[in-house]
């Protein structure tokens, strides 16, 4: 993810230390606003990425800020209190960064299904793609509130899961060895627009524009013995 230096370069801070100040920028998408109609509108896209992928940034980087400050003047209680927004807004950002690269037009290969390691593990932890589809479906429609549904790799047991997470929750919150294979965004801003009250429609659509090819390699890079 996007990673730059404003301000002053370092700045001494606490005991001694020295350290940056860092800011989190909005990555471009991998495709234009309209290439996953009629899947996903241009409109919902756009917004998607714009405005509230944004303002999970702009509120990382405040949050950022602020606990630097905090950070300079030893303020425990104001540290303590940026934990929730920079969780949220922090998670958000890590979120939808994984999000859009989970993501492609049909012409370039979107919903192609996983071939080689990470369909045959699929094949053989859940039955069949289709199985998986349909349990990633049901935890996705039952997730109550705002959320998302992540098919997860842990990296020490090298087995699948489907987990979800509420809110802006990134999935690393459900157990630091889960790797995210990818994760759809159950929020009613990812669909509403278009889907309406439907979120059952949008599940079973956004299968048309997965990029598994991108699973595949977080797959393959993730387990060591494939890298044998
Ligand atoms: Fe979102």
């Amino acid at each position: 993810m996007a990673l730059r230096i404003v301000g002053k370069k370092a700045q001494r801070v606490g005991l001694g230390h020295v350290r940056g100040l860092q800011s989190f920028s909005l990555p471009d998408l991998p495709y234009d606003y309209g290439a996953l109609e009629p899947v996903i509108s241009a409109e919902i896209m756009q917004l998607h990425h714009q405005k509230h992928h944004q303002t999970y940034i702009s509120n990382y980087n405040k949050a950022l800020e602020q606990l630097d400050h905090a950070l300079s003047k030893a303020d425990s209680p104001t540290i303590v209190r940026l934990q929730s927004a920079i969780k949220f807004n922090g998670g958000g950002h890590i979120n939808h960064s994984i999000f859009w690269k989970n993501l492609a037009p049909i012409r370039e290969g979107g919903g192609e299904p996983p071939k080689a390691s990470l369909g045959w593990a699929i094949d053989t932890q859940f039955g069949s793609l289709e199985s998986l589809m349909q349990k990633v479906n049901a935890e996705g429609a039952a997730l109550q509130g705002s959320g998302w549904v992540w098919l997860a790799l842990d990296k020490e047991q090298q087995k699948l899961s489907v987990e979800t997470t509420a809110n802006q929750d990134p999935l690393v919150t459900k157990g630091s060895a889960l790797a995210p294979l990818f994760g759809i965004d159950v929020w009613e801003h990812a669909y509403y627009l278009q889907y309406k009250n439907v979120k059952a429609d949008y599940l079973k659509n956004i299968w048309k524009v997965i990029n598994w090819k991108y699973s595949s390699e977080v797959y393959e890079k993730e387990s060591p013995c494939l890298r044998q």
